[in-house]
């Protein structure tokens, strides 16, 4: 019998939500909002005829050190030799892991927050630490007392999911200045677009720590989630260091191509924002005006306590069409996690609840 290395024994495949069309067919149903997935309402910026454009060089291989890269490095800032491109930002989160660990070093993160730090350690071969979230934020004083000879890599989600909650730049300061250097610290800022806290520390002063990385995502607020395309920000020196562990064509010509326009469309952005804003007020409101615990959101979802029949709750929804996140594999069962959606997908689901509610009223 052919068994898996030992360290991806204990963990357990990545199981997607169902997709709107699973839903469709399962419930049979004409119609699925999903707001699982923290997928931007607005759709692709991306139009057809710029993927067409795309397809006819399919035949050769991608151009991934021009075009992107460069356009990213004015976006922000930075020289070309301070970004990598990835599959994905899942793909940057694994290269780090498989770039800097030995099965000697360990990594550190929290309890309840994305999944893919501890897939990247075991694929790694290496331990992980998960510390609880205190107060539903990253517990900074806990991460420090955790440090230990063999600690390499930390991961923080920043804003973390599920929670929406951040380390503010006071909280960086005082992880940063007590972190030893050898310890590269990965801020994963998926939903940094998202943050309004006017205490946010902007890239700039995040990079002027020698060890310190930035992976970001044209997933969320850019539409392009379909496309699998992220990168990661970090000094010339530890970027070439991750690239030792990159396959030679790891982002395909669309994705390339995609970002590039997308990375253009400043009235999309300013039109995404907006629309996660009201979302972000109207969801917060109406789930408070019920009862229930909305943690504070920086980001595009927001981690709703529900109590003992969340579960429950999420699968009714998923009938009537609706399609939330249940928070069990975050380590909160009593929680759900909903994506901002459009004002009307946010209004349906609220609808929906209201009539799940009155027939099982929320316990505890
Ligand atoms: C915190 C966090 N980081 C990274 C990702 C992965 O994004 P990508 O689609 O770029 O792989 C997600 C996706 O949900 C996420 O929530």
């Amino acid at each position: 019998m052919i068994t898996p290395r030992h360290q991806l024994e204990s963990i357990p495949p990545y199981i997607p939500g169902l997709s709107t069309q699973e839903v469709m067919n399962r419930f049979n149903l004409s119609s699925v909002i999903k707001l699982a997935s923290n997928e931007n309402p607005l759709g692709c910026p991306v139009p057809p005829h710029i993927f067409a454009d795309a397809i006819r060089s399919a035949h050769q291989y991608p151009h991934y050190t021009t075009g992107l890269i460069d356009q990213l490095a004015q976006h922000h800032q930075v020289s070309p030799h301070q970004l990598i491109l990835g599959n994905g930002s899942d793909e940057i989160l694994q290269l780090i892991a498989l770039s800097t660990l030995n099965p000697s070093d360990s990594v550190l993160t929290a309890l309840q927050t994305f999944s893919e730090y501890r897939f990247s350690a075991a694929l790694a071969g290496a331990p992980c630490y998960e510390i609880p979230l205190r107060n539903y934020q990253y517990d900074v004083p806990a991460l420090l007392q955790a440090l230990n000879p063999t600690t390499k890599l930390m991961y923080i989600a920043n804003p973390n999911n599920p929670t929406g909650t951040i380390l503010n730049r006071y909280d960086i300061e005082t992880l940063m200045n007590r972190i030893p250097p050898s310890v590269l610290v990965v801020f994963d800022q998926a939903y940094d677009a998202y943050v309004t806290d006017p205490h946010w520390m902007p890239l700039s002063d995040l990079l002027a720590y020698p060890n310190v990385v930035v992976t970001r995502t044209f997933s969320k607020l850019y539409g392009l989630a379909a496309c699998r395309i992220g990168y990661a920000i970090s000094s010339p020196s530890i970027i070439q260091l991750i690239q030792k562990a990159r396959s030679p064509f790891n982002v395909n010509s669309l994705a390339l191509i995609a970002a590039q326009y997308a990375l253009t469309q400043t009235q999309f952005v300013q039109d995404s924002l907006a629309m996660n804003q009201a979302g972000l007020r109207y969801l917060t409101s109406e789930l408070t005006q019920r009862g229930m615990l909305v943690i504070p959101s920086q980001a595009n979802f927001v981690c709703v306590k529900m109590g003992p029949t969340a579960k429950q709750v999420t699968q009714m929804l998923l009938e009537r069409g609706i399609i939330i996140r249940h928070l069990a594999s975050f380590g909160y069962p009593d929680f759900i996690r909903i994506t901002i959606g459009s004002l009307p997908q946010l209004q349906s689901f609220v609808l929906e609840l209201d009539t799940i509610l009155s027939a099982h009223p929320l316990q505890g």
